[in-house]
């Protein structure tokens, strides 16, 4: 099943996280059989995004994360899309990833960030930079303000958008914002390990 006709099947909202998915690997330019990381499952709906294009996807969120955004129907979604054999989901916390140095060519924050305490956040960049391949990459999406409106109109206590170049660790990414239509896309190419 192609992009669009999964657009069909999950509405509006997967409409807007292929939209600006398809931004950012349009300039991120990731190999066919890259192995990638989804952090934050929340509906799943970046991890069918990322199966749709022929990726092996493993995704997950802290087992503990009683949230409205965590423990969602995400593999109904995977299922109706038709990429749940693409998808594995692990319990795990951002901030202390069960991974080994470099095991991913590329690592996706998408609606992530601004979800996790702001004293974590150094962390969970770290731990990201650790499990990227060097010459991989780290890519958060976070809300424009015209899509913070539209995300209020839901929660008006959601929060603030987060700045992840804020803690990206100096000297180890080249930093690069890509204005996608909904979100803003934060990409951190990795120039080396950190052990
Ligand atoms: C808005 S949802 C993400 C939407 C999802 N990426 C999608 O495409 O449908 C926010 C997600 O962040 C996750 N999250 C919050 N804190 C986290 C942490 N410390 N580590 C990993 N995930 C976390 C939540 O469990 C939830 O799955």
């Amino acid at each position: 099943m192609d992009v669009k006709a999964i657009e069909e099947i999950l509405g509006d909202r997967f409409r807007r996280v292929a939209t600006d998915g398809a931004a950012m690997l349009k300039e991120v330019g990731l190999p066919a059989g890259a192995k990638v990381l989804d952090v934050g499952t929340g509906q799943g709906y970046f991890a069918i995004f990322l199966a749709a294009q022929g990726y092996e996807v493993l995704t997950g969120e802290p087992e503990t994360d009683s949230s409205r955004y965590a423990r969602r129907d995400w593999a109904e979604n995977a299922r109706k899309a038709d990429v749940l054999e693409r998808i594995r989901f692990a319990g795990f916390d951002a901030s202390r990833l069960p991974f080994e140095c470099e095991a991913f060519d590329a690592v996706f924050f998408y609606g992530v960030l601004h979800h996790i305490d702001a004293q974590q956040r150094a962390d969970v960049l770290r731990e990201a930079q650790r499990v990227a391949k060097r010459g991989g990459v780290v890519v958060f999406f976070e809300p424009s303000q015209k899509m913070l409106e539209i995300v209020r109109m839901d929660d008006p206590e959601h929060p603030d958008a987060a700045d992840p170049f804020k803690y990206a660790v100096d000297g180890e990414v080249e930093k690069r914002l890509i204005a996608g239509t909904f979100m803003n896309i934060f990409v951190c190419r990795k120039r080396n390990c950190q052990a």
